[in-house]
């Protein structure tokens, strides 16, 4: 298991390279233990690239990522490792189809623990039992709702206990209400099991309720950190734009050449 510090993500002059084409820099990032942060910023900006740098799938140009003091490492041994301490809820669930719901929770501890099979299926019970699930085991992903389907993808996140969970666009595809189930299971789960959350999202009246901490990403870097009151207080044209959803304004929406960045923030 990774020491515990106080910061639980640390970016230092981070480059973030895709495709042979720059997509986020100058990324300096501090995410404290036991924090929720929530990354917005409009389509296509690179927050999914920036989740790729944690989980160490993609390697910084520059720069250094730590993940409770230690760098991300590059050897795919030692990375594998790391990830055991990574719950990632990726955009499309992943769940597999052929699997039980119980199953589906069950795959990263029949992966990565040699538990015996009763504690194996006594901690399945557990983990759907914190997502409100504990009567669906027996289900398969297509007899499950939109919402109930993020829910067992959450429970899967969380089977190893990782003390980081990684949230890309948790609400994609969700309608209000389940919507809000995410988001209030996401703070209860983080608070009750002193989880350190990052939540990846362009749903920013959603998410910034349940965050301590907003970073927004716009135009290929860091265009605002600090806490939501802030973020909802900034008169910053360009964060206006963002927050409230206009499509004309400082942030040119959809695919930005970086290099109009620097001239535009200038
Ligand atoms: N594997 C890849 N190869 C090349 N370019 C990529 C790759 N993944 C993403 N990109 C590009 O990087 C930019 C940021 O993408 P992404 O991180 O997915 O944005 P977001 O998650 O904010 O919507 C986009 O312009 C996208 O086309
Ligand atoms: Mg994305």
């Amino acid at each position: 298991m990774p020491v515990q510090t106080a910061n639980a993500v640390t970016l230092k002059g981070v480059r973030l390279d895709r495709g042979g084409r720059t997509i986020l820099r100058d990324l300096d990032l501090v995410v404290p233990a036991g924090s929720i942060t929530a990354v917005l910023g409009p389509s296509g900006t690179g927050k999914s690239t920036l989740l790729a740098a944690l989980t160490g799938e993609l390697v910084p140009a520059t720069g250094t990522v730590q993940v409770f003091g230690e760098a991300v490492p590059r050897r795919s041994r030692e990375l594998l490792e790391m990830r055991k301490g990574l719950g990632v809820l990726l955009q499309g669930n992943g769940l597999l189809t052929d699997l039980s719901v119980a199953e589906n929770v069950a795959l990263p501890l029949r992966t990565h623990t040699r538990l015996p099979e009763p504690v194996l299926q006594r901690l399945v019970a557990m983990k759907l039992n914190a997502v409100g699930l504990r009567a669906a085991a027996g289900l398969y992903p297509r007899e499950l709702s939109g919402g109930m389907a993020r829910r067992v993808a959450l429970a899967r996140a969380l089977a190893l206990d990782p003390p980081l969970m990684l949230y890309d666009e948790p609400l994609t595809g969700l309608d209000p209400i389940a919507s809000g189930v995410i988001m209030s299971l996401i703070r209860r789960l983080s608070r009750s099991l002193g989880l350190t959350s990052i939540i990846v999202s362009h749903h920013v009246h959603e998410t910034l309720p349940i965050a301590d901490q907003a970073v927004v990403i716009a135009n290929g870097s860091i265009v605002f950190d600090g806490t939501p009151a802030q973020l909802e207080a900034s008169e910053d044209p360009l964060l206006r734009q963002f927050l409230r959803g206009e499509p004309d304004g400082p942030i040119p929406f959809e695919s930005a050449p970086l290099e109009r960045t620097r001239a535009e923030a200038g």
